[in-house]
Formats: C-alpha cells, sequence, structure tokens
C-alpha cells in the first residue's frame, strides 16, 4: 500500500497542527509528502506531474486545516484541474478506480461543535462529503476522516498526541463498506 499525503496549508511555517503533522509524516518511510503551496507558490499546478503520482499511490489523503468547512483554495484548484475528465471519470477516466481517498483535517471549533446540535451543526463526516461524493465518483473508497479539533488551544503535549493519533490512523484505518457494492455483488 502506497500512502500519498497531499497537504494543503496555505501558510505552513505559521501552522502548529499541520506542520507538526507533515514533519513527522516526511520521516516515516513508505509515505510520500507532496506539499502543494509550496510546489506551486503560483497556483499553476502541472497536471501531468500531479495525475503521474496519483498512478503510483494506491491511496490518497488529502491534509488540511478546515477552512469556512472546506478545503483551502490550492486544493480545490488541484482537484477541479488534476481530477479531469477522460482520466478520472468519464471514457477511459479509470485511473483512480478501487484506490483509497480519505482526509485529515485540523478545525479550530471544538469536537462538541462537530456534533449534531453542536454550535458547528454538523459532524466533519458530513461538512466532508463533498470529498466522498468525489470519492464515489470516481469509484475509489472513501476512508473514515481523522480530526484534530480545537487546534487554536492545543498543547505541545495534545499535538504530539494528535500527530501519534494521525499516523495510528493511517496504519489502521479501512474504508467504509460501501452499500452500492453490496447490492450489486446480491
Ligand atoms: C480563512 C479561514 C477559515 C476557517 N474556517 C474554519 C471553519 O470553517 N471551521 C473551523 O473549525 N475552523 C476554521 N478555521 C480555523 C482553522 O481551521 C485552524 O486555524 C487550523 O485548522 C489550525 O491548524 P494549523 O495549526 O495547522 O494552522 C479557519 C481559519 C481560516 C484562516
Amino acid at each position: 500500500m502506497k500512502t500519498l499525503i497531499i497537504v494543503a496549508h496555505p501558510n505552513l511555517p505559521q501552522s502548529r497542527i499541520n506542520r507538526t503533522w507533515t514533519e513527522a509524516l516526511r520521516r516515516l518511510p513508505n509515505l510520500t509528502v507532496h506539499v502543494l503551496y509550496e510546489e506551486y507558490p503560483d497556483h499553476r499546478i502541472d497536471v501531468a506531474r500531479e495525475q503521474a503520482l496519483l498512478d503510483g499511490h494506491d491511496r490518497i489523503i488529502f491534509q488540511y486545516p478546515l477552512y469556512w468547512y472546506s478545503t483551502p483554495p490550492l486544493l480545490k484548484i488541484w482537484m477541479d484541474e488534476v481530477l479531469e475528465f477522460g482520466w478520472a471519470f468519464g471514457p477511459g477516466g479509470d485511473h483512480l478506480k478501487g484506490k483509497e481517498i480519505g482526509i485529515a483535517i485540523s478545525t479550530s471549533g471544538t469536537a462538541a461543535s462537530y456534533q449534531p446540535g453542536g454550535y458547528n451543526l454538523f459532524t466533519i463526516r458530513d461538512i466532508a462529503k463533498p470529498v466522498e461524493a468525489l470519492a464515489n465518483y470516481v469509484s475509489a473508497r472513501y476512508l473514515p476522516p481523522f480530526a484534530h479539533h480545537d487546534a487554536n488551544h492545543a498543547t505541545d503535549e495534545q499535538i504530539s498526541e494528535s500527530t501519534a493519533a494521525y499516523i495510528s490512523h493511517l496504519e489502521s484505518v479501512r474504508h467504509f463498506q460501501t452499500p452500492g457494492l453490496v447490492t450489486i455483488n446480491k
């Protein structure tokens, strides 16, 4: 299983959570850590290069701070440009078929706020439904999300714990069962 971590943080040097995660993951074998804002500071994405990178990995994790319940802008640009018709979907568009797609995100909202009835109204799985739908659309398998909440109040110890939990998540996470596939197999 070759894993590609696509990191999308607009200001990684000033980040606490995503910077710590990224530095730790860069020290691990069998992982490719690809930092979009470092690779493409001008936002001009090399689509062929990105597609080749995806072809060479089985599992893709989008790692980002939650921005207005969504991804930072460069990751959206990346999705719009890299996941092309005829490559990711449509005729001949089977390059992501059978791969795994997941997210690892940080939020300033607390864990309780991302529960039904919390002040953010929705769970992280609910909020990240566009990525889940994307995975479904390209015939990939969606992984349970990993999240670190209350980022602005995190102590160094809590960030160390979340880094260890993230690594453990990457080692053990298994994709959600896809109801559609169960139906097809009946
Ligand atoms: C433009 C912007 C939008 C944000 N939107 C959200 C949001 O919708 N929900 C949330 O919980 N935090 C939000 N935040 C807070 C960031 O998610 C938080 O600062 C980040 O996850 C901390 O991680 P870091 O230490 O890696 O920067 C936002 C921050 C910025 C700058």
